[in-house]
């Protein structure tokens, strides 16, 4: 006649759900990214995400000061060169945005994680994540030669102080063939967080805006894996483990939460979830309008990301989360 279960037991005040809780967020689950450019004095608010700035390496290492005194242990550095061109020399070389962002932040606040994202789509011509054939409008990039691109860059990286090396482009090998080129260059001990399953995604639209990075013909289907697969993530993130790969991404996150629970699944590494450029912006855009509760939102989204099973969170909500959750 009546329910012998009543789940609602344990739901009638705050004190017992926050004792039956079984996923928490905290400030040390989080990554913020950062966009470097030429200049001095420099805050430009990215028009299509508000509260997200390129900034000048005077105004990154005070943002670094401020993410750090928030508790936030990491930070992801991208770099928006001052000229671009088909070698992407911006990307590895020794002034490259990335590598005087990484030194500059290191001396100032030498306890805060510094993540570099190691891809060439920043810093070539054609915006391409690597070596395309000239005169090839279609955007197939070429694999093997874009890897000696991408070790060149992360040993530059390596150099400049970076504590983690994040490569973004999906080409086949980069893993081994970072890992190869840090190890030749004296960085045994500088992990590799592998973009392992990332998708040809349209939430990367407002990134591509904040980082200058658009293709300029073609897309990245040929290299970013399709939305329609799930298996094939499986197959990625097992290449990148047997390549060395220390810690894993899936990227896009909201969209993609059963892939982090099968990556989840299928490893012990610690694995990151990629909070995108364009999912921050709807959140944005909503909230602005006064359309939905912002805290809310994202800190449901959050828990959910950590309930699918990341370990970290790379989002441009970090600054905010860690204040709401009391820095
Ligand atoms: C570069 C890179 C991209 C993002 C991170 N690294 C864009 C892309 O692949 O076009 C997307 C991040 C975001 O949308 O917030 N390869
Ligand atoms: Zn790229």
């Amino acid at each position: 006649m009546f329910p012998t279960h009543r789940p609602r037991r344990l739901r009638a005040n705050p004190q017992l759900r926050r004792m039956v809780r079984e996923t928490i967020v905290t400030t040390s689950d989080l990554i913020y990214p950062l966009f470097a450019v030429p200049g001095e004095a420099i805050a430009q608010e990215v028009r299509s995400m508000p509260g997200v700035y390129q900034l000048s390496i005077d105004k990154i290492v005070e943002e670094a000061k401020e993410v750090y005194d928030l508790g936030i242990p990491a930070i992801i550095l991208f770099g928006i060169p001052a000229d671009k061109d088909t070698d992407a020399t911006g990307a590895w070389h020794e002034c490259g945005m990335v590598q005087k962002a990484a030194t500059a932040v290191k001396e100032a606040v030498p306890d805060l994680i510094v993540i570099v994202d190691t891809c060439l789509c920043e810093y070539t011509s054609h915006g391409h994540c690597g070596y395309l054939q000239v005169g090839d409008l279609s955007g197939r990039v070429l694999n093997d030669p874009t890897l000696e691109l991408l070790k060149k860059t992360a040993v530059s990286q390596a150099k400049a102080g970076a504590d983690i090396i994040a490569p973004s482009g999906m080409m086949d090998g980069f893993v081994q063939a970072i890992r190869q080129g840090l190890d030749e260059a004296g960085f045994q001990d500088l992990p590799i967080l592998s973009y392992a399953a990332k998708y040809a995604s349209a939430y990367y639209g407002p990134f591509r805006d904040a980082a200058d990075s658009a293709p300029q013909f073609g897309d990245r289907r040929t290299y970013q894996m399709d939305p329609g697969n799930a298996r094939e993530a499986l197959k990625e993130i097992e290449l990148d483990i047997a390549e060395g790969a220390d810690m894993l991404m899936v990227k896009p996150a909201l969209a993609y939460m059963d892939i982090i629970w099968r990556v989840k699944e299928a490893t012990n590494l610690p694995v990151a979830a990629y909070n995108v450029s364009g999912e921050y912006s709807m959140v944005k855009a909503a909230a602005l309008n006064g359309w939905i509760d912002e805290e809310k939102v994202v800190m449901e989204t959050m828990t959910s990301f950590k309930r699918a099973g990341a370990d970290l969170i790379l989002t441009y909500h970090a600054k905010d989360i860690a204040r709401w959750l009391g820095a």
